[in-house]
């Protein structure tokens, strides 16, 4: 695995790839590792001939008293991780070469960005989506790879691609979740261990809702209700939303026809954590 520092050495490196006739798979992280991110790893390895991963924990994404500073950073240990899984190149951009002084471009995806983490987090999908689309230009890839952890992250980034013609295919991936149902996240490393435990009512809630669903149910407002009651029985949790909109457009409404995602942000102790799931229309 070639480790990259420089936006320069990143472009030379993967047009070169490119003109070998070989495809590229980009997966970007902001690091401190886990099987989340690796399955997207494996899904890039799986699909294009070179897999380059991106590390880095971009400030324009977190807001003012959000955990910039504390995010976890653990290179070597990323690195070792990447190695074992057979990436190609390691991408580590510098903060000051991909924000110099004067830098004042951004991209945001209007509608889409709006409600659910984009409402207490302003800003934040702006962050997101102009970073991507930097990363996407540096590294021009064939297929890009997010998780449906971040499930409003991934369609803003793929409507970001599909309005600025960008030649890459976004895939999504399933969550991947520690065997109690919590699903895995760089942020989870903050929960001291009573939170550890309670965190698990957020799954535990969502299998709720799939429940209710299963079960006909398709009024968002009850299968909602139903995942904040479970919510409400866990003392250390503190709700920032719970909501079940339309999938993939985020619109509200009551389940008719088409899919829907149940979402939810709650903090446990001091820790926000997000946990999702798509309810779908078989029939
Ligand atoms: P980060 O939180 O490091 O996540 C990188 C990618 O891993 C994202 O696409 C995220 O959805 C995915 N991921 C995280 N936990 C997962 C899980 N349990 N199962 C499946 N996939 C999971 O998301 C970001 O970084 C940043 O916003 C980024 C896109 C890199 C832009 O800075």
């Amino acid at each position: 695995m070639k480790r990259i520092l420089t936006i320069d050495g990143m472009k030379a490196e993967a047009r070169g790839q490119t003109a070998a006739g070989r495809t590229i798979g980009l997966v970007p992280t902001m690091g401190a590792l886990h099987e989340g991110h690796l399955s997207l790893v494996r899904e890039s390895r799986r699909s294009a001939a070179v897999t380059v991963v991106s590390v880095f924990v971009n400030p324009l994404q977190f807001g003012a008293g959000e955990d910039f500073t504390k995010y976890p950073r653990n290179l070597e240990r990323d690195a070792a991780l990447l190695e074992k899984e057979a990436v190609d190149f390691l991408f580590l951009p510098a903060a000051d070469e991909m924000y110099p002084p004067g830098f004042q471009t951004t991209v945001e995806v209007a509608k889409l960005q709006k409600g659910l983490c984009g409402a207490s987090r302003p800003g934040h999908f702006k962050g997101v989506a102009t970073v991507v689309l930097k990363l996407l230009n540096i590294v021009r890839p064939d297929f890009a790879f997010f998780g449906q952890k971040d499930a409003q992250q991934a369609v803003v980034l793929r409507r970001l691609a599909a309005d600025l013609n960008l030649d890459v295919a976004v895939r999504i991936m399933p969550i991947v979740r520690e065997p109690d149902g919590l699903a895995m996240s760089s942020r989870n490393a903050y929960l001291k261990a009573s939170d550890r435990q309670a965190a698990v009512v957020l799954s535990r809630s969502l299998a709720e809702a799939r429940h209710a669903f299963e079960t006909g149910e398709r009024r968002a407002s009850e299968i909602t209700a139903r995942v904040r009651e479970i919510i409400a029985g866990e003392p250390a949790a503190r709700v920032d939303y719970i909501e079940t909109v339309g999938w993939p457009d985020l619109a509200g409404l009551d389940i008719s026809d088409r899919g829907a995602l149940v979402a939810l942000a709650v903090k446990i102790g001091r820790t926000r954590l997000i946990d999702n799931t798509i309810l779908t229309m078989k029939e």
